[in-house]
């Protein structure tokens, strides 16, 4: 099964490469201050276009949501005629609010995530206790898909893989010869994402990277996060199979499992959680929409204590 996958998935990049298909046109928006990469593909043929890992600006303190990032991207997609296809989500986040809504309200398209979203709804539903009225079926989103699935992008080739570790819904989208591949791989200099968020798994984050880095070398990767690696006053995004294979920090060619998942384990017992954990999880398991109101007409997120 995987490797009838991966095999279409180096196919489809390959046609890309060769330019017997087109290749996408990305274009990526930063925010700074949740360290996260939209990335929006087009078809250069159609201009059929997915925005990938949207973000909802989220001030905390006040309580109060603005879209100065999304609007970035809606200025961005009116201004070249593109047509949105796809909102998609890479997986549930832990640091920031997805905008996807509210960008499917503005510009159309559908929204997607993958299938074991349902789990990760099953487990923070619980965690903050949601009622009955939150479903957690997928049914937020109009597409969950499954590692293998196929559709175009216009002209372009798009396939689907399941890249569980980081949570276990995460999905990359092979879009021509761009892989968006959200929490994996980060830049070679900084590495790889957590695996200790509920449901996340080093060794299957680690499987699921070597999985990734078997596409062709040239594939173009796309990450969901920069951090800026030490050295380094740049932010960056956008990598490839190759330079992963050879330099990246934590699982350059050569290095095995059990040392990868050791490192992980030990790294990830040292990080602090993310500062919009609870209010993007409550948000993300949702599909990107706050609680409904209570009986004043104000919608109010929760904080369990001494439980995350
Ligand atoms: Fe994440």
């Amino acid at each position: 099964m995987s490797d009838r996958v991966l095999a279409e998935a180096s196919a489809q990049i390959a046609a890309a490469r060769r330019g017997e298909r087109p290749a996408p046109v990305v274009r990526t928006f930063f925010d700074e201050k949740t360290f996260t990469a939209t990335h929006v593909a087009h078809d250069p043929v159609t201009r059929e276009a997915a925005v990938i890992d949207s973000v909802l600006n989220y001030d905390q303190a006040a309580g109060r949501t603005h879209h100065d990032e999304a609007r970035r991207v809606v200025d961005y997609i009116r201004a070249e005629g593109l047509k949105v296809a796809w909102v998609l989500e890479t997986h549930a986040h832990a640091d920031h609010l997805s905008a996807a809504p509210w960008l499917q309200a503005q510009l159309g398209g559908k929204m997607g995530i993958g299938a074991e979203i349902v789990r990760v709804q099953d487990v923070f539903g619980k965690i903050f206790n949601a009622g009955t009225e939150f479903a957690r079926d997928g049914s937020q989103f109009d597409r969950l898909f499954h590692d293998g699935d196929r559709f175009s992008l216009g002209e372009v080739q798009v396939t689907v893989l399941h890249v569980p570790g980081h949570t276990p819904a995460d999905m990359a989208f092979v879009i021509g010869d761009a892989a968006f591949i959200g929490d994996t791989l980060f830049m070679p200099d900084y590495g790889t994402a957590r695996a200790d968020f509920p449901g996340g798994d080093a060794r299957q984050l680690f499987q699921s990277i070597r999985r990734l880095l078997s596409l062709p070398g040239e594939t173009r990767l796309f990450l969901c996060h920069d951090y800026k690696a030490p050295g380094r006053d740049c932010y960056a995004w956008e990598t490839t199979v190759a330079a992963e294979r050879d330099s990246n920090i934590h699982v350059h060619d050569g290095i095995e499992e059990d040392a990868f998942v050791q490192m992980r384990c030990d790294r990830d017992a040292t990080l602090s959680l993310p500062n919009l954990i609870v209010p993007s999880v409550q948000v993300n398991m949702r599909g990107g929409r706050m609680p409904e109101p209570e009986s004043n007409g104000t919608r109010y997120l929760k904080v369990p204590i001494d439980t995350l």
